[in-house]
Formats: structure tokens, sequence, C-alpha cells
């Protein structure tokens, strides 16, 4: 039988909504992870350090008292981005990071404005407060297929970035492709988080016997060829490389609206997911690097003194597939695998 301890382990991308959404999703990932980098875009963006602050506060709220969960929060990028207050929120160290999101490349990115590349006085901060870059790698333009998206982003755009910035530290979010394994590799500035759905998942699954609103993210899950590529670059033990769940709870409402909602909500069952993905490429023993280390050293971290135990088991009786709130209900994803895993803090 499959037993292993690892370090508690980390988010280092995540979606916790607000009000109704935030109340009912945050215990999920209270549960299973130390830190998560939380993700801006929320209706209107997180902008400034008071609404980080603000923010957080709202996330404690909901996470029972003796949780050693730890919000770590991010700016939504934009040229109207006060920098003095970006200088003092990272001083403070109410701001972790800051995310840019492609305009209309995907949930709420519709507020971003301009291009990666006219960010050039943001990109200087950065550099001098040696904070990170979080970057939705999408190209928007009508010209590039959505399967293309992610390596024409980084190529057309985040390319020159790095070039004429090689001090900035940029984490490329939820890397999808073999393209984007392949520039993470070439770049000793960027580094990768990668989620569980992308490890798990191929565009077969989405699209190939009925479509699955339940597997449609973005960046979308893309080939057999790209995923088998994420699973080398995560299960490698490559420190480049770590989990960000993007986990990104919808209501069955806007998920099954002829205009899909993209997200999927893996708080619950991520790590089985994971846990099954490293199992089943026979790489178990790096699954620690991936979930609990790699991401850490990245962020500024040692992993952490608590543990947990994971073991594999043939079968067992899951419970929860769906989320109910207040405001609807949310599938979880990862139910299969989470059949085969018992998760216990140690
Ligand atoms: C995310 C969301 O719903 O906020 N959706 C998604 O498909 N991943 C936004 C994002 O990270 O792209
Ligand atoms: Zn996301």
């Amino acid at each position: 039988m499959t037993s292993i301890l690892l370090p508690r382990p980390d988010d280092w991308h995540l979606h916790l909504r607000d009000d109704e959404m935030l109340s009912a999703v945050a215990g999920y990932s209270a549960k299973r992870f130390r830190h998560a980098l939380v993700m801006p875009n929320l209706r209107p963006p997180i902008t400034s350090s008071a609404d980080a602050a603000a923010y957080r506060a709202r996330i404690l709220d909901q996470v029972d008292e003796g949780s050693s969960f730890v919000p770590l929060m991010t700016l939504f990028a934009s040229s109207e981005l006060d920098l003095e207050d970006l200088r003092s929120g990272s001083e403070s160290g109410v701001v972790k990071a800051v995310k840019f999101y492609p305009p209309g490349a995907t949930t709420n990115s519709d507020q971003a404005k301009g291009s990666l590349g006219s960010l050039h006085e943001l990109m200087e901060v950065l550099v001098e407060l040696d904070m990170r870059l979080l970057v939705h790698a999408e190209s928007t333009d009508p010209d590039v297929d959505v399967f293309d998206r992610e390596a024409k982003f980084l190529d057309r755009q985040l390319a020159p970035v790095c070039e004429r910035y090689p001090e900035l530290k940029v984490t490329v979010e939820h890397v999808s492709t073999a393209a984007g394994v392949d520039f993470v590799n070439a770049h000793p500035q960027v580094v990768a988080s990668v989620t569980p759905h992308h490890l798990a998942r191929e565009r077969g699954d989405l699209l190939a016997s009925g479509m699955k609103p339940d597997l449609f993210c973005k960046p979308v899950i893309n080939s057999a060829s790209d995923r088998a590529a994420l699973v080398a670059a995560a299960t490698g033990g490559d420190s480049g490389f770590f989990l960000g769940t993007d986990s990104a709870p919808h209501t069955s409402t806007a998920k099954y609206a002829p205009t899909v909602a993209a997200g999927i909500f893996n708080a619950a069952y991520g790590l089985e997911v994971v846990a099954e993905v490293f199992h089943r490429a026979g790489a178990i023993d790096n699954l620690g690097a991936f979930v609990s280390v790699n991401g850490a050293a990245v962020y500024g971290y040692e992993p952490s003194d608590e543990q947990i135990r994971l073991t594999r088991v043939e079968s067992r009786d899951v419970g929860e597939s769906k989320l109910v709130t207040a405001i609807g209900d949310v599938v979880m994803f990862g139910v299969e695998e989470a059949a085969h895993w018992i998760v216990e803090p140690v």
C-alpha cells in the first residue's frame, strides 16, 4: 500500500471569490493548504493595498479559528496601479505579487486594460521590489487559434518583456502546453504553476464524448501531448514547476449556460488528483517537491513543519461531489481520483 508523508502543501493560484461563495469555499482550501496565493479578479478587481488588506480580512473571517491557513494577496495589474501604494503594500507584506490578465481572456478579465508590453513603470517597480509578476498567458489576438493562445502569448508578449527586464521574476500561471513548459525551461527568470486538471485531463475529455462544461477553464485544457509534457515537468522534480490549483468556483447555472463560465472548482479534491497523476507516473516520491517545496522556495518560504499523510486505497466512499451554496450548487472536480486517496493531518 502506498502511504506517504508530506509537509503541508501550498496552493500558489487560487480563486476564493467573495460574499456567499467565499464563505462556501474558503474552508476547503484552509483545511488542505498552508498558504494560498489569492487571485484578484473580483468585480471590481483588487487594485490597492487597502483592497487587498480588506479582502484578506474577509477571507480570514471565513476560516476556522485555530487554522494556520495564510492567504497571500495579489493586485490586478494595470497602468492605473498606484506604484507608491504598491511599494507600501510590499513593505507591509500585504501585497505578495501582481497578476496580469490579458483583456477578455478569462473570468472578469474584461476589466483589464492594455497589453503587458505597455506596463513599463510597473515592471520597473516590480524589479525594484523583487516582487513577482504573475501572468495569465493567453493571446487574445483574433488571428490566434484558441489552442495556440498560450504559445503565441509567450512568444509575442512575454518573451520581449523577459528580454527587456532580465531581473524581473515571472510566474506563468496554470501552464497548459508543451510550448509553455519549453518556455519556462528556456528562461531562468520564469517558473510556472500547474493545475490538477491540466495534469489529469486532455481536450478529448472536454470535447470528444459530448461537451463537458465542468471541464471548461482558461487556458483551455489542451492536447494529449501537451498533458504529457506537463506531467513530465511536474513529476520530474524540476524546481521551476509547482502546484497552483486554479480552483475557480462557478455555480451550475453559470456553467450550464449558453456561454459557459470558465473555471473548475477543485479545492476539495485537487490534491488527490495530483497524487493520482504522480502515482500513475511512478513518481510519488516527487509529489512533495511539487506540492510542498518548489513553490514555497519560489515565494520565499521553507516547507511547512506540519505534515499530512496520503494513503492510496482501492476505493473509498468520497461523499460530497457537489457543494451547495446560498447562490447555487458548484460541481467538485476530482471525485474519481479522490476515491483512491485518504488525506489526513499527522
Ligand atoms: C478563473 C476564474 O473563474 O476566475 N477561470 C479559469 O477558467 N481559470 C480565471 C483564470 O484564472 O483564468
Ligand atoms: Zn485562475
